[in-house]
């Protein structure tokens, strides 16, 4: 791995040590700071010169992390590394991805220009709120399903009379190439209504759920609300076992008892975002995704397919 260099902010540092545990290199050095008044201080502490730069780091709240990112990739190139690829495991403010109100920002729009702005050349992440994101970027942008994480999961679990469930219309496409990949399971769909953000409703559910297995996927749980809300007209429903398997945890506010006092049986989400330990709860299963973004490095890094990877 001639030339390769692997930096991350404060929120990804776990994660990057792993991925480079599993590419058997040593992790840049880079110092991240505070000025005393609370602005970020960047120092990449070794020659990058002439290399091939990856930055891992998360987007989630609070924004410092985007700051980070955002002077990290200022200070890679203009330390001259060859290219700069932005690892975002979680790609936040993702959500706000179209103008479906009056006078709303396209909040995933303007955070790709100030990406794209401060000088990556690439971007590496997974599972976007919506493929679209990739549009908003004039550069490559490499987005991987965390799918396989999944798969070596629940390849070990009893897959008789188990329906994957999308918690939300907007869910679908994803939900049904989890049931398709896991070996053509059936579908089911919760008709969710968000009477305002961070409000969810279960209005109805179209398919066969009861006395079954269920597995509902999304790609982040938040408040909780979905989930939890949705589990608990499944399970009125008559389901027999409900298990959640999302990429990104965050956890706000008081998920954490929600989903703990839900009919949910377990809640199965990746280290995109470094869980604490005041979130975490005894139904949590955190799976460690470093090996897939270590992969997708070494083939950005060899200019080989990702996308054998999904195959
Ligand atoms: C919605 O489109 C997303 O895929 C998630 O279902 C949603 O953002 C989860 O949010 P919460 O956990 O707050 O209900």
């Amino acid at each position: 791995m001639d030339k390769i260099k692997i930096l991350s902010g404060t929120t990804s540092w776990e994660l990057k040590e792993k991925i480079c545990e599993n590419l058997a290199v040593e992790p840049t050095k880079a110092e991240v700071s505070r000025f005393a008044d609370g602005e970020i201080r960047i120092q990449i502490k070794e020659n990058i010169r002439g290399c091939d730069v990856f930055i891992v780091q998360s987007t989630h709240p609070p924004s410092d992390n985007l700051m980070e990112l955002l002077l990290l990739i200022d200070a890679a190139l203009r330390a001259s590394a060859k290219r700069i690829t932005a690892v975002i495991p979680y790609f936040g403010y993702g959500r706000q991805d179209r103008k479906d109100a009056p006078r709303v920002p396209i909040s995933a729009k303007l955070v790709a220009n100030l990406i794209q702005c401060a000088g990556a050349h690439r971007v590496l992440t997974c599972d976007l709120h919506s493929d679209q994101i990739q549009g908003f970027f004039d550069i490559p942008v490499d987005n991987l399903y965390a799918f396989p994480v999944f798969r070596d999961y629940f390849g070990t679990l009893p897959r008789d009379k188990f329906t994957v469930v999308s918690p939300d219309v907007g869910g679908t496409n994803r939900a049904r190439a989890f049931a398709k990949r896991l070996g053509n399971l059936p579908l089911a769909l919760i008709d969710k209504r968000r009477p305002s953000p961070n409000m969810a409703e279960v209005m109805n559910i179209i398919g066969e759920v009861e006395k079954r297995n269920l597995l509902i996927v999304d790609d982040l749980i938040d408040t909780g609300k979905t989930v939890a809300y949705g589990a608990k007209a499944l399970k009125d429903k008559g389901a027999k076992s409900i298990w959640v398997c999302a990429t990104h945890g965050l956890f706000s506010g008081n998920s954490k008892d929600l989903l703990e006092e839900s009919p949910i049986d377990k809640v199965i989400i990746t280290n995109t975002i470094p869980i604490p330990s005041h979130k975490k709860f005894k139904k949590l299963e955190i799976l460690d995704i470093s090996s897939l973004l270590a992969e997708a490095i070494k083939r950005i890094h060899e200019e080989v397919s990702i996308s054998e990877l999904f195959v």
